[in-house]
């Protein structure tokens, strides 16, 4: 019923040349598959020569951070609309590494770094509801850092950035919204979640999904998960009830092993 998506991020890796080889790779391996959504999200430098890499494929194009001001003096910023005129149909909002948390680190180096990278509850909020007006779908990021989960506060924590990225985002435009949990400390880290535990993480962001809208809204939702998702763990979760895909970042940088993911993705949706 909720078609798998497998997503893609390359972060700041891949210039051009080695962007639209990736693209190619991803494309030949991968990009006529029916039975998932493939989307593949590159540094904005090479959005538009991966574009011209999937053009006769059914990969999608995504954007890995986007600011909600139409346009203006914001150097280094970029618009809904110059993502969308590069091809994105996707964009990522909220990643956690946006949020200044990275892996292990705990919870007062993810206060310093969040006055680098600056995305707050609220500023995911702003995004998703821009990317939303403009047409261009989000998948939105929330988990918890090690920490977080050490003291028993995952649930909580992650609750809360769901319900501040959703405030004020109509059940109709839900229909263009991707979630994806991503335990903090699991990214790149090759520490992967539990599978039950991913799915049950999972499953409590679609209760929060039809709290604030309803039930309709949580079950057609696509929940992913994220966190050194590998060929060989991927079968595990995406056999969870609750785990729609994956938002993927290290094993997404070759195409053997994305297409080893997007392979897993298709079979779990029969
Ligand atoms: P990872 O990254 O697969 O390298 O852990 C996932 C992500 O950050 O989306």
């Amino acid at each position: 019923m909720r078609k798998p998506v497998m997503a893609g991020n390359w972060k700041m890796n891949c210039d051009n040349d080695e962007a639209k080889a990736l693209a190619d790779g991803v494309t030949a391996r991968g990009g006529q598959v029916e039975d998932a959504l493939v989307i593949l999200c590159p540094p904005a430098t090479a959005l538009t020569s991966v574009f011209s890499s999937i053009a006769n494929s059914n990969v999608k194009l995504g954007g890995q951070n986007m600011y909600w001001e139409e346009d203006g003096a914001f150097t280094g910023e970029l618009s809904a609309m110059m993502l969308l005129s590069c091809g994105c149909e996707h964009v990522i909002v909220g990643h956690s590494e946006r949020r200044g948390r990275f892996g292990t680190m705990d919870e007062a180096d993810a206060d310093d770094l969040a006055a680098v990278f600056g995305d707050t509850d609220a500023t995911v909020n702003r995004k998703a509801k821009a990317a939303l007006a403009a047409g261009l779908k989000p998948i939105i990021c929330c988990g918890e850092l090690l920490g977080e989960r050490k003291g028993g506060k995952t649930d909580e924590v992650v609750a809360s950035q769901v319900r501040a990225a959703l405030a004020g985002i109509s059940a109709d435009e839900t229909a263009n919204i991707i979630v994806a949990y991503e335990p903090v400390w699991a990214i790149g880290t090759g520490e992967v979640c539990d599978a039950d535990e991913a799915d049950r993480v999972c499953g409590m962001v679609r209760a929060t999904v039809a709290e604030v809208y309803s039930q309709d809204v949580a079950d057609a939702m696509r929940i992913l998960y994220g966190g050194s998702m590998k060929p060989d763990n991927v079968e595990g979760l995406m056999a969870k009830p609750n785990i729609d895909g994956g938002l993927v970042g290290g094993a997404a940088l070759k195409a053997d092993s994305f297409g080893a993911l997007i392979d897993a993705a298709a079979a779990s949706a029969g």
